[in-house]
């Protein structure tokens, strides 16, 4: 084992006790003894179909067989442009070009890049600034470390971009705290948008960018207006709008992307995960007609954007996601999303009661439960019971002392008793 360097987590502790899985089918993986585990999770928010979809494997085998690779560089393959014509089709309107990337990380780092070529292109090249939000999760590249708002992510890698600055979270359990859905009260902190413009000339902002529902940084749904109030103000002072949408994109809020859910569409949208149904690696940013245009300037043989990477829009990826599309569409998963949301809701409300519960927040077919930290040992709480319900046969992610839920689209009103029951379970047990 010793030769694999874990991603993200502990790995003398991971390598001592080490968590296998061998298969995957559905709602459950499968450990190396047989025993099948609920997923809680759709992986890390990303199998949103559910695993092992058979049209999906099918489609990434063929494809296999018939055109391994083919560079996007000055050349393509007819998959590429189909897939971005479907997406388009299923992105809010006006929202019609895609840039194929391989991950949510490189969405992140495409669409900061677009944004200040953009604004270049139309001679307004003071437009540098990004201004983001206290605990975001933008991915692992620079750009998208520079614009996160978790400390702890940024912390031992400095110095990261200069020109960012961040608005406050929108979580106040003082106010709103066990929200179902999006809170009611919250749309004020939008306004905070209008103070950083007092510090930082307006001229200087190139795009505001915020996940529509933070998602790693503790599932926290959009106080109601909150959204429309960020897109009103940046339209004002001619920011761009960027909506993460790695986690929120293709369902998981009941709609394709949570633009759709919301009704507040930005002028860039960054995805991944579900785009395949985290089959193959794939990522892209969605971005609007108006700054597709300002970017064809120039002379018709000149490169627009200097950016791109050897995998974009790799056939493999394509075929699994327009399969991953064809899914979706034909099972109604973003329907089923919208209408088992309401049990979801209900079932994760149930746990009010229980020991150390704090404050519950869902959305579509995410959830939060935040946990009171025991005296002196931050963490210790979450961790545990995510463990627990682990041993019972559920995966769940404790992210401190948060626990947080985002289960395949696919998931029955039986499942999520099942897994709302575990976590009831785990919660009563520990201390
Ligand atoms: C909102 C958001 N942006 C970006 C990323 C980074 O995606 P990836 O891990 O595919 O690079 C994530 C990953 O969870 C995410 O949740």
């Amino acid at each position: 084992m010793e030769a694999f360097w874990l991603p993200m987590t502990p790995n003398r502790a991971f390598k001592a006790k080490p968590r296998l899985f061998v298969a995957a089918e559905g709602m459950h993986y499968v450990e190396p003894d047989g025993r099948r585990i609920l997923d809680g999770m759709a992986g890390l928010w990303c199998v949103n179909a559910g695993h092992g979809q058979k049209r999906i494997i099918e489609a990434i085998q063929t494809q296999a067989a018939k055109l391994d690779f083919v560079s996007s560089f000055q050349m393509s393959h007819p998959a590429a442009f189909e897939l971005a014509k479907r997406i388009a089709e299923i992105a809010p309107d006006g929202l019609d070009h895609v840039f194929f990337t391989n991950s949510g990380s490189e969405s992140v780092d495409t669409a900061l890049k677009i944004a200040r070529g953009y604004h270049r292109a139309r001679g307004q090249a003071s437009r540098i600034r990004f201004i983001s939000r206290a605990r975001a999760y933008h991915g692992m590249g620079w750009g998208g470390l520079s614009v996160s708002g978790i400390v702890r992510h940024r912390r031992d890698f400095g110095p990261l971009l200069p020109e960012v600055d961040h608005l406050p979270h929108t979580h106040d359990p003082e106010h709103a705290a066990f929200s179902r859905g999006q809170p009611q009260w919250g749309a004020h902190f939008a306004d905070e948008l209008t103070k950083l413009l007092q510090i930082h000339d307006p001229s200087t902002i190139a795009a505001v960018i915020v996940e529509p529902v933070t998602g790693s940084g503790g599932v926290l749904p959009p106080p109601v207006g909150y959204l429309e109030r960020l897109r009103s103000i940046c339209d004002q002072h001619g920011i761009l709008l960027i909506f993460d949408e790695v986690i929120t994109g293709f369902g998981r809020l009941g709609a394709a992307f949570g633009a759709n859910a919301f009704g507040v569409t930005p002028d860039l949208i960054t995805c991944a995960k579900g785009m395949t149904n985290a089959t193959v690696p794939m990522g892209g940013v969605i971005v609007s007609g108006k700054i597709y245009e300002a970017m064809m300037a120039g002379p018709d043989s000149a490169v627009e954007l200097f950016h791109g990477y050897t995998y974009s829009a790799h056939p493999l990826a394509c075929a699994a996601a327009l399969a991953t599309l064809d899914v979706y569409q034909d099972l109604d998963l973003f329907g089923r999303a919208r209408n088992i949301a309401r049990v979801w809701e209900n079932a994760a409300h149930s746990l009010k009661d229980c020991p150390h519960v704090v404050d519950i927040r869902n959305i579509g077919l995410l959830c939060a439960i935040d946990l009171r930290c025991r005296n002196n040992a931050p963490a210790a709480r979450g961790t545990e019971c995510a463990n627990r319900c682990y041993e019972d046969g559920i995966l769940i992610r404790g992210s401190g002392d948060t626990l947080l839920l985002s289960p395949p689209l696919i998931i029955t009103e039986e499942q999520i008793e099942t897994v709302f029951s575990a976590v009831r379970r785990a919660l009563q047990a520990i201390d």
